[in-house]
């Protein structure tokens, strides 16, 4: 049976494009909320694989996307290296944070393997349930987004104390950088052995990074996973989803390795279509406000985007995840809409 979704990240243009949503499990499924209250917290329901897997099938069948998404978090990674994490829920994550080098020691990548297994074995669980036709992607954060939170102690709005931090301490944050390159790589390349069939590593805050430290802290550490990955499972492909590089992203995208670009909104559609399609498959990039909206202005933006990019090797998706307050109606509709692009 055809994947397109797998397809597409091989460089072929199919009938339609396929697509899945960034966040598609998540708080705006009233199903989702449910097993959320029934866990033990949010870490509980990534670390119990029978729950993790239904809420990673909840969107599929709903929707029925070309692709399902592991039901993780990117701080799962800075959790088994032993660091302190928790969610406390309405306020995001909180981390104990890292503020020398001897907090950065006591960290220990020999631990992550055994602390990860549940979510190897809800990758095998979701593997397992899901039709062929829907492909399994497995994901991590990348090693500058996965930092901000372990040195700035959860969410930040300015990035000052990670980005002081990071100067401040180059050869302490290059250690950093390589611990987290290292587990992350093990970790990725565990999904793949337990049945993941491509990978998306998410550098949502690359956008901080300032020009002279993005080779070294958003292209090298992306590149160095990349290449580790490849070494032991070539046929896998990485989307790699750096957000709001802008300008950037040919240098991302002709640099690190990886196979296919995710997308955020500040790139037209159209301008993505002329200067990075050409180099690799895309995948995005419907602003989630839109898809919040709803209407005829959703499916107006959702048109114009299938228009400009459909003509090569496209995955639709959104430009960040969906917005929890979205009905999923919304989402219903625009699932439709590109399930019957091309047959009008
Ligand atoms: O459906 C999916 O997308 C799969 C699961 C997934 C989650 N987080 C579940 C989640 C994925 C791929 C992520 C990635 C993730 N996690 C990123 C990168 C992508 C992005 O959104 O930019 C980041 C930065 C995180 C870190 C994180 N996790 C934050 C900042 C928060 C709190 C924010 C909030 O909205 O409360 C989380 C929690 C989180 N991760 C939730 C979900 C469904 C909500 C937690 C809950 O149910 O209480």
């Amino acid at each position: 049976m055809t994947n397109l979704f797998l397809d597409t990240l091989a460089g072929k243009t199919g009938p339609r494009p396929p697509f899945w949503f960034m966040r598609q499990a998540g708080r705006f499924l009233p199903e989702y909320r449910e097993f959320r209250a029934q866990a033990d917290g949010f870490l509980d329901l990534c670390y119990t694989p029978e729950r993790a897997a239904r809420v990673t099938l909840q969107p599929i069948e709903r929707f029925r996307p070309d692709a399902a998404i592991l039901f993780s978090d990117i701080l799962v990674i800075p959790h088994a290296l032993g660091q302190n994490v928790s969610f406390v829920e309405g306020h995001g994550p909180k981390l104990e944070p890292i503020q020398t080098a001897a907090d950065l020691a006591r960290l220990d990548p020999g631990r992550t393997h055994d602390h990860l297994a549940p979510v190897f074995e809800t990758v095998r669980l979701v593997r397992a349930e899901l039709p062929d036709d829907v492909a399994l992607i497995g994901f991590a954060g990348s090693p500058w987004t996965v930092a901000t939170y372990m040195i700035e102690g959860g969410s930040t709005r300015d990035f000052n104390t990670v980005k002081s931090w990071a100067i401040t301490h180059r050869n302490a944050f290059a250690t950093m950088l390589d611990l987290l390159v290292e587990s992350t790589t093990a970790y990725l390349l565990a999904q793949v052995a337990a049945g993941a069939q491509a990978l998306q590593l998410f550098d949502t805050w690359a956008s901080a990074v300032p020009a002279a430290e993005f080779e070294s802290w958003v292209v090298s550490p992306t590149a160095r996973i990349v290449a580790g990955v490849k070494a032991k499972a070539p046929e896998i492909p990485i989307i790699g989803f750096a957000r709001g590089i802008g300008p950037r992203l040919p240098d991302y995208v002709c640099n690190t390795g990886i196979d296919a670009v995710g997308l955020d909104s500040a790139i037209s559609p159209a301008e993505a279509a002329t200067s990075l399609q050409p180099l690799c498959p895309v995948q995005g990039n419907l602003d989630p406000a839109y898809l919040l909206a709803g209407g005829a202005e959703m499916e107006r933006a959702a048109h114009e985007v299938l228009e400009a990019l459909s003509g090569g090797p496209f995955i639709f998706n959104l430009a960040h995840g969906i917005n929890k307050e979205t009905p999923p109606a919304h989402v219903e509709r625009l699932a439709e809409i590109i399930r019957n692009w091309g047959t009008t």
